[in-house]
């Protein structure tokens, strides 16, 4: 009987090693140590033995029984613990979408030159102020010496609102009411840039959108003269574009000013690019202010923002930076 112990028990512990899952495990309880299993029932058997035989036998199906619910301890730990592992790693969630360092963004190109626009002239001593989008008929043409029936306004394709019926409230078409709005709440002297959006009823095309921004310059003081216009627009035109590029300017009409100049600046490759108009403030615009023109003279200016972002970055169609295309936007 001592030999059927033995291959029971063996071949309990192989049952063991090679059970699979926690239902494996349960089937060596009831094919083995329960009174009906192969190891218990040897149990039933001892009375029949001889006396002498029992207690060496008896033990051997002890510990036979002992060293096999311990082995399958053992194994339901060892399989618990792979179940455990085989759930973490199906519940993972992953977060690397999440961890990856996110892509940056930056500001909009127009964005970007408008703020180092106005660093330079800040550096140059120059204030910065802002006005409404939306502007009367008074701001956008009428102090800016142009009545009503004037052939420049056609130039503006203006967008009115229906705000009221006359069509006096629209959407600035530039920048230069804010000269008007600057003039009649600050003491000159006046040495102030307005950046803005500004609307026009345009097409959009490669250089030209009905949405865009421009920067005002206005000068006010006692004896301005056209050499500090031009002077101011060098000084801008190096500390923007860089040392190795010159600026000039040349006649011109804008009924603000009076005389009106373009102002041009030249690429180190000798090439000549048409910037923004100037001149020196009218007499009539002083006056519409509220300004003497006997006591005050001063000088304006003003440009696309967009256009001088695209002229930075070699941007071919200015579309393309309002596309939102990252492919595009990425490489500034
Ligand atoms: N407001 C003009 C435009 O949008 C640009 C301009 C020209 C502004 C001459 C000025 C100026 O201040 O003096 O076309």
């Amino acid at each position: 009987m001592i030999e059927e112990v033995r291959h029971a028990h063996e071949a309990a512990l192989e049952q063991v090693a090679t059970a699979l899952t926690l239902a494996d495990l349960r089937a060596v309880d009831s094919e083995v140590l329960a009174k009906s299993g192969t190891l218990g029932s040897l149990k039933s058997r001892l009375g029949s033995l001889a006396i002498e035989h029992r207690k060496t036998v008896g033990q051997a199906i002890n510990q036979a029984i002992e060293a096999v619910e311990s082995a399958a301890d053992e194994r339901r730990r060892e399989l618990s613990a792979a179940a455990l592992q085989g759930r973490i790693a199906a519940e993972r969630l992953d977060l690397t979408e999440i961890t990856a360092r996110p892509r940056r963004g930056h500001e909009h190109l127009a964005i970007q030159a408008w703020e180092r626009l106005e660093d330079v002239f800040v550096g140059l001593g120059f204030q910065i102020a802002e006005g409404p989008e939306l502007e009367t008929d008074f701001y956008n043409f009428e102090a800016l010496n142009m009545p009503r029936s004037h052939p420049a306004r056609s130039g503006f394709d203006t967008l009115f609102t229906d705000y009221n019926e006359d069509g006096t409230v629209l959407l600035r078409t530039h920048t230069s009411p804010v000269q008007i709005r600057v003039m009649q709440t600050v003491e000159p002297p006046i040495y102030m840039i307005m950046p803005g959006r500004v609307f026009r009823r345009d097409t959009p095309d490669a250089t030209h959108m009905p949405v865009f921004h421009q920067l005002e310059g206005l000068v006010i003081d006692r004896s301005i003269t056209m050499a500090h216009l031009a002077g101011t627009i060098d000084a801008f035109t190096k500390a923007f574009f860089g040392g190795d590029f010159t600026s000039r300017l040349r006649p011109n009409y804008f009924p603000f000013t009076e005389p009106s100049a373009e102002f041009d600046i030249q690429r180190p490759d000798g090439t000549w690019i048409e910037l923004g108009g100037c001149g020196m403030v009218h007499p009539n615009v002083l006056s519409a202010a509220g300004l003497d023109p006997e006591e005050w003279s001063g000088f304006a200016f003003g440009f696309g923002i967009d256009r001088m972002a695209r002229e930075r970055h070699g941007v071919d169609d200015i579309r393309d930076m309002y596309s939102n295309d990252v492919r595009f936007i990425k490489q500034f």
